[in-house]
């Protein structure tokens, strides 16, 4: 049975006012138990990182494959020296300027992990989330936390924890529910073993933002065939009608055009659009993500979006798309993948 535990929504948790609650669940992830619990970017299925038992359980719960290592998570900067002997300057001022935050540093680790943790990687992903109910949970677990996006594997990444129980209700011990997360789309991962940092997933600190702590960046294209971070491999975030991006200044027309001869063609079409352009597609399903003049409303509804699609019963989904910029670069790189690459070209 999976138990919620509904949180106040004002932004200071009062941690004095809460300690039972999330000492029960600090007590749950210390003996071995599966504990959903709000980040700033997406909600996280934790779990023991220590503990091998555990974390093969939060494998099964998403139905996740066994060579994607999980991201470790941790309550401050300080308790990293325990996980990794040396950590890279390079790291340091990331962390400066980025933890905690939504953003993910793959350093070599010194062992002390479950092995479905790394996946058999000499590398880990860490992170220090940036939310007062999640600190607090890292904090009276006091142990380092495995924790991946808490949906099942393929779907869409929870922002909300209807989105957890929709997806994982029965297979997990706890859910704690903080409300809807504010990033809306995962953290940043990025390589920091060598000199210049390598971005293997865009997310909620923005490349244009790490450029400008440390100059160069390179981006990960080779995503396809041998990925550095595992899990860009796998098709990801998808709705279940098909789904196909519109680009170009013509982008709206063209929407209106293919949905119109599709309609026509006995489809029901889905359209993905945002404040601004709701009001013009006749007859089609539409599902409003944000403002595009607001691009952290965008982010921050995309899963959301992506999930409504199930309900709609569509079986042909046009997008509209976003620049390759700032907080844009995550959206379209979730788009993508939920699209598998496609654009429709008239
Ligand atoms: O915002 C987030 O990062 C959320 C919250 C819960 O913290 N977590 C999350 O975890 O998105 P997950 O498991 O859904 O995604 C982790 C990503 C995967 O693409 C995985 O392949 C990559 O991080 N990753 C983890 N460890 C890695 C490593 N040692 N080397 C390269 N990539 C790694
Ligand atoms: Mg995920």
């Amino acid at each position: 049975m999976t138990t919620v535990i509904k949180f106040p929504r004002e932004k200071a948790l009062d941690f004095y006012r809460h300690q039972i609650e999330i000492k029960k669940a600090a007590q749950l992830i210390q003996t071995g138990g599966l504990v959903a619990f709000p980040t700033e970017t997406v909600y996280g299925l934790g779990a023991d990182a220590t503990n091998e038992s555990a974390v093969k359980q939060i494998f099964q719960a998403k139905g996740r494959p066994s060579d994607n290592p999980l991201i470790v998570h941790l309550a401050t900067i300080e308790q990293m020296d325990k996980w990794i002997s040396d950590i890279p300057d390079l790291a340091k001022r990331l962390m400066k300027h980025f933890s905690p935050g939504p953003i993910t540093y793959v350093m070599r680790h010194q062992g002390g992990f479950a092995d479905s943790v790394t996946a058999g990687l000499d590398t880990v992903g860490i992170r220090i989330p940036d939310h007062p109910l999640a600190l607090a949970l890292l904090e009276l677990a006091d142990v380092p936390v495995a924790a991946p996006s808490a949906n099942r594997s393929g779907r869409p990444s929870p922002t909300s924890a209807s989105h957890v129980a929709e997806d994982l209700s029965g297979k997990i011990d706890l859910i704690l529910d903080g409300g809807i997360t504010t990033v809306g789309v995962e953290s940043t991962v990025v390589d920091v073993t060598e000199g210049i940092p390598i971005l293997l997933r865009p997310g909620g600190v923005t490349l244009e933002a790490l450029k400008a702590v440390v100059g160069e960046v390179s981006v990960d294209t080779n995503q396809k065939e041998q990925p550095r971070s595992p899990g860009m491999k796998y098709r990801h975030y998808a709705p279940k009608g098909e789904m196909w991006l519109v680009d170009g200044d013509d982008m709206v027309k063209k929407i209106q055009y293919i949905s119109q001869e599709k309609m026509a063609e006995g489809y029901q079409i889905g359209v993905l659009t945002t404040e601004e352009n709701k009001d013009k597609y006749k007859s089609t399903k539409t599902v409003i993500c944000g403002n595009r003049s607001q691009p952290d409303t965008v982010a921050r509804q995309l899963y959301d979006a992506l999930r409504k699609f199930d309900t709609l019963g569509v079986d042909l989904i046009y997008a509209e798309t976003f620049p390759m910029t700032d907080i844009y670069l995550s959206v379209m790189n979730r788009l993508l993948k939920a699209a598998e690459g496609k654009y429709f070209i008239k």
